[in-house]
């Protein structure tokens, strides 16, 4: 499996990674793979499936992240993210959310190996795009340096990978059930690099081609680069959210096999994107013309870009623009569209494309 590409993912995160925030993180990098929200099976099979599934195109590698626990529900879920166009289906494994334990799914499952196996199986008998599951190191307070607490996620792991999933994502950290909120337990439980690593090393023993993905804490570009070796893939969620600009260097640390990870955010590369955000944003406003019951609201586009201008001297001013509502709601044409962005940029003092050691851009503040 050496010679093959590495995974990036921008991982799925509720509230966060709607279409729009997928369609400004392609146009940062053309490899990662870009994950859609948590949607519960319900909401596919029986809500608005347009308003649920719907994306661009030119968002490809896009997975659609699942939330259930019924067989059945999940294979009719996931033959509709076929349909629309989804690359990858992802069982979430891994949400420690009370409200996704009532319904019996998220990292609850973990517990239920059997279970999520069946998922897996039905789903896989159902599409022909590949099946994948995001889970935790462990459940509450089990220590993966015991034998038995081990064996239990090594356990879950083969399962799913017998059951016919080609990938397994870990964020590395244990969930825990009861008496933490789901902030709390991204941070409060401590990340293990090393037992996620030794379970890809079990697991592939026996599915060599089951790919094994890092996520949890993976805060820049040189922290992926430094676990690079030790995994198939990384995924990572609040730290892309928030400095999109790391995105930048993910498509050739993808081919310098994770070396070259420093990005330069100069003026002409500020400019491609901006011209990229302007092109989408007309673009999601001609489908809104299509759609009578669709309103445009360019802040349902700005707010994923906000963590864009990072650092960027006059960054502040840029975000208060982008995030003002009463120089938002009026824009409505693609002239007006072009004007706003082109104006909020002239808040920024221009950029320095010179790298420090690290790589990453220095700003001229
Ligand atoms: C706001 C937010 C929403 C999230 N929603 C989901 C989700 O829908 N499905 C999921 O599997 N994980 C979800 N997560 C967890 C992330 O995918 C990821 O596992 C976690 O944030 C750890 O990675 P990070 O340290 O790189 O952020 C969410 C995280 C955040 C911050």
């Amino acid at each position: 499996m050496e010679n093959v590409d590495k995974i990036l993912a921008v991982a799925p995160m509720m509230d966060l990674t709607d279409r729009h925030c997928r369609s400004f993180h392609r146009i940062l990098t053309k490899k990662a793979h870009l994950y859609s929200e948590m949607i519960n099976t319900g909401a596919i099979i029986y809500g608005d499936a347009h308003r649920h599934l719907d994306f661009d195109k030119d968002q490809h590698y896009v997975v659609l992240q699942l939330g259930g626990s019924e067989p059945e529900d999940l294979a009719k879920a996931a033959k509709k993210g076929q349909e629309w166009g989804y690359d990858q289906i992802d069982l979430n494994c891994g949400c420690p959310s009370e409200r996704v334990q009532k319904g019996s799914f998220g990292a609850c499952l973990m517990a239920e190996p059997t279970l999520v196996a069946e998922c897996v199986k039905a789903m896989k008998n159902t599409v022909s795009i590949p099946i994948s599951v995001k889970h935790r190191l462990g459940l509450n307070d089990m220590n993966p340096e015991i034998n038995a607490d081990y064996q239990f996620t090594l356990d879950f792991m083969c399962s799913v990978a017998q059951a016919g999933a080609s990938q397994v994502t870990i964020h590395a950290r244990n969930a825990v059930l009861k008496g933490l909120s789901p902030k709390e337990n991204r941070t409060i439980p401590p990340l293990r690099y090393d037992m996620a690593k030794r379970l890809r090393v079990d697991l592939q023993k026996h599915f060599p081609n089951v790919k094994v993905l890092l996520n949890g804490g993976l805060d820049d570009n040189q922290s992926i680069s430094n676990q690079w070796d030790d995994f198939d893939g990384f995924m990572v969620g609040r730290a892309a959210y928030h400095t999109p600009a790391m995105l930048l260097a993910w498509d050739r640390m993808i081919s310098s096999q994770g070396q070259e990870f420093g990005y330069f955010l100069n003026e002409q590369t500020w400019l491609d994107i901006q011209k990229g955000v302007i092109r989408y944003s007309q673009s999601w406003l001609e489908q809104t013309h299509q759609v009578p019951s669709k309103d445009f609201y360019l802040a349902a586009i700005t707010r994923h870009v906000l963590g864009l201008a990072h650092g960027l001297g006059g960054s502040r001013l840029w975000r208060q623009r982008l995030s003002d509502h009463r120089i938002i709601a009026p824009v409505k044409t693609h002239q007006q569209i072009e004007e706003f962005f082109v104006q909020a940029s002239g808040y920024l003092r221009m950029l320095s494309d010179q790298g420090d050691e690290s790589g990453v851009l220095q700003y001229v503040d």
